[in-house]
């Protein structure tokens, strides 16, 4: 094992908001004056005040005109979808969608069918081919903003031209894009200027913004409908008021510290170069997400443990269940690695491809 700490690229801190010493401090009052757990779902809980308070923030960040907060992003899939969606309606999805669509689908009883990815062409071949099978009921197209796993964004302008023209609704789950892309962070659909015509966005409070949850950006009416039938919210603990009050704080910072995304941005672009430099050649999504290619799950995972052993720690993704399956190293840039860090790992996987005789 090196010396010295480790360079860790696989966390989705991307702006280091996990410990701003104002988000550590809103939660550690919190924790003082509620204690840690919320003793109850949000339907039986009297008190959402704190709850709400992060909702209204949340819903002028990205827009909506309404949010409701949940546990976690694979939650907020797992309650919107099948307040959405049931049996008769068909949901469309991009087949590199995360896996809590696909959750949230199943219970919802809706038909649905994959697209191929980013394959805009392919989406309007299956709504055409199915506008007739679902005369009464809804079509809701569904999406990543920034698919994790490759770093890429979605076509979200053509997207919605597509599902404008079959009367479809739109989810873009930004998980990734939330805090990243955008002015100040507003995500993948600010960033494409599609704000009027996305109609839910999904999002998760533990990447970017540094703390845990996840949230449903929409409109009243679906709001309540959310708060009225959706499982997580009436039948699963809420998020503690201490991480809502963390939330909040770290939504502010974020809006209000914009030098850390200036840095996330210079970060990318240098890591990027550094790596180009050394023969890597992409595909560059555009994203702080940097995927490395290798031909097979073994030498990636000898790839991956050769870095850790330099204390470079970089995730190894070898699923072959997920059908952008290739393997390949997946690296997180964060505003927060120095100049310092970056060289080390532009070195690192220098020396690793060198030793095992793999191009990148
Ligand atoms: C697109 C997308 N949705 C949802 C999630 C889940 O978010 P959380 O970790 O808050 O459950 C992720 C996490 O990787 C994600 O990438």
């Amino acid at each position: 094992m090196a010396d010295g700490p480790s360079v860790t690229l696989s966390s989705n801190d991307y702006l280091g908001l996990s410990r701003h010493p104002a988000v550590v401090q809103a939660a550690a009052e919190a924790l003082a004056e509620h204690g840690v757990g919320a003793g109850s779902s949000r339907g039986a809980a009297g008190d959402v005040a704190a709850q709400e308070r992060l909702e209204m923030d949340l819903a002028h960040f990205k827009g909506a005109e309404s949010v409701v907060v949940f546990q976690s992003g694979l939650a907020a899939n797992i309650g919107l979808i099948p307040a959405l969606v049931g049996p008769g309606d068909l949901l469309v999805r991009d087949e590199w969608s995360h896996p809590s669509t696909i959750d949230g689908a199943r219970l919802s009883g809706a038909r649905v069918v994959e697209y191929r990815h980013a394959d805009v062409d392919h989406l309007e071949s299956i709504l055409r081919q199915h506008r007739h099978d679902v005369t009464e009921g809804s079509v809701v197209v569904a999406t990543d903003g920034v698919f994790g796993t490759m770093g890429d964004i979605a076509p979200l302008p053509w997207i919605c031209e597509v599902a404008e023209r079959y009367g479809a609704d739109i989810i873009v789950d930004d998980a990734h894009g939330t805090g990243v892309l955008g002015h100040r962070g507003r995500g993948s659909v600010e960033h494409h200027g599609v704000v009027e015509r996305v109609h839910i966005q999904v999002g998760t409070l533990s990447k970017a913004l540094g703390v845990v949850g996840g949230f449903v950006g929409s409109s009243n009416r679906l709001r309540t409908a959310l708060l009225a039938r959706s499982h997580p919210i009436n039948y699963s603990t809420q998020l503690p008021p201490a991480l809502t009050a963390a939330c909040v704080a770290s939504l502010g910072v974020l809006q209000n510290e914009t030098e850390r995304l200036e840095r996330l941005w210079r970060n990318t672009i240098s890591f990027k170069e550094r790596l180009s430099a050394i023969g890597w050649s992409g595909p560059d999504g555009g994203t702080p997400i940097v995927p490395i290619f290798l031909p097979s799950a073994d030498l990636t995972r000898r790839f991956a443990a050769r870095m850790r052993d330099e204390g470079v720690l970089a995730q190894a993704i070898t699923n072959p269940t997920r059908s952008d399956s290739r393997p390949r190293l997946r690296l997180i840039i964060r505003s927060e690695l120095t100049d310092e860090d970056l060289a080390r790992v532009v070195d690192s996987i220098g020396r690793a491809a060198a030793k095992l005789g793999v191009g990148i």
